[in-house]
C-alpha cells in the first residue's frame, strides 16, 4: 500500500511532490526554494546521449525567455553529479548544432542516482526502461501546484517552443479567467468559459460586443490583445 502511494503518478492540480536534491548549481529544497515562481521540472534518460544533448541545447538557449515569464527550469536524470558536469562542459566546449554553439546550461540539473525524485514524479516507467527516466515535463505554478505534465518515450525529443506556448497559455488563462483554444498563441482569440445556464448562454449569443464571437451557445470567443497578454505576463 505504501509503495502504491509513493510511486503513483502525480496528478494535475495536486501539490508538487517535495524533495531535496544535489544539482549542478548546488543543493535545492523543492518546492520551498521556488515559491512564487513557475517551474518546469523535466527529466531526460541519460547524459552523453544525442537526443538529450539536442534537447539541452534547445532548452538552455531559451532559458532567458522562460525567465522573463517568471519560470525557472530544473533538469533531472539518474546520472551522477560528475557525469552531469562533464556532459554540460562537453556541450559548451564542443557541440555546435543547428546554429547553437557555446551553450552554457545555467539551470540546475539534479543528480538522482537513487531514483528518489524520479520515482516520486513517475519518471521511471518500466514499460520503457527500468533504469532510465522517460522524457517527463512537469509545469508547476507559483503555489507549487502541478498544472500540466507530459511524458515522451526515450526516442522522441521534445518541442521546447510548445512548452513555452503551454506556459504562456496557462498564465493567460489564470490572469484573464479564460481558456485557450487549439494552437493558441498570444494575439489569437480566447475562449470565454461556458455559461452556466441556458439563459445566460442565449444572452451571450445575442451580445452586441464586437470583441465577442459565438459559434454556438457553448462556444464563444473574445479578442484579447497580444500586447495586453505580454505586458501582463512578461517581466520587462
Ligand atoms: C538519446 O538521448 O539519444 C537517447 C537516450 C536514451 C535512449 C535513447 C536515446
Amino acid at each position: 500500500m505504501e509503495n502504491q502511494e509513493t510511486f503513483r503518478l502525480p496528478r494535475i492540480n495536486e501539490p508538487a511532490p517535495a524533495f531535496t536534491a544535489i544539482t549542478t548549481q548546488g543543493d535545492i529544497n523543492f518546492p520551498e526554494d521556488y515559491k512564487g515562481k513557475w517551474v518546469i521540472l523535466f527529466s531526460h534518460p541519460a547524459d552523453f546521449t544525442p537526443v538529450c544533448t539536442s534537447e539541452f541545447m534547445a532548452f538552455a538557449s531559451m532559458e532567458e525567455q522562460f525567465a522573463e515569464a517568471n519560470c525557472k527550469l530544473i533538469g533531472l536524470s539518474v546520472d551522477g553529479l560528475y557525469s552531469h558536469i562533464a556532459w554540460l562542459r562537453t556541450i559548451k566546449e564542443k557541440i555546435e548544432y543547428k546554429g547553437m554553439k557555446n551553450i552554457e546550461v545555467k539551470f540546475p540539473l539534479i543528480e538522482d542516482i537513487t531514483m528518489d525524485v524520479a520515482s516520486k514524479y513517475g519518471m521511471i516507467q518500466p514499460g520503457e526502461s527500468n533504469t532510465k527516466a522517460v522524457r517527463a515535463v512537469f509545469f508547476i505554478d507559483p503555489n507549487s501546484i502541478l498544472r500540466a505534465m507530459i511524458y515522451y518515450p526515450l526516442s522522441l525529443g521534445r518541442n521546447f517552443k510548445e512548452l513555452y506556448r503551454a506556459l504562456i497559455a496557462m498564465q493567460t488563462a489564470d490572469a484573464f479567467s479564460v481558456a485557450t483554444p487549439a494552437d493558441w498563441h498570444p494575439g489569437d482569440d480566447v475562449i470565454i468559459p461556458t455559461a452556466g445556464s441556458c439563459g445566460v448562454a442565449k444572452e451571450r449569443m445575442e451580445t452586441k460586443d464586437p470583441d465577442v464571437h459565438c459559434y454556438d451557445w457553448f462556444f464563444c470567443t473574445k479578442k484579447l490583445d497580444k500586447e495586453k497578454v505580454l505586458s501582463t505576463i512578461l517581466k520587462k
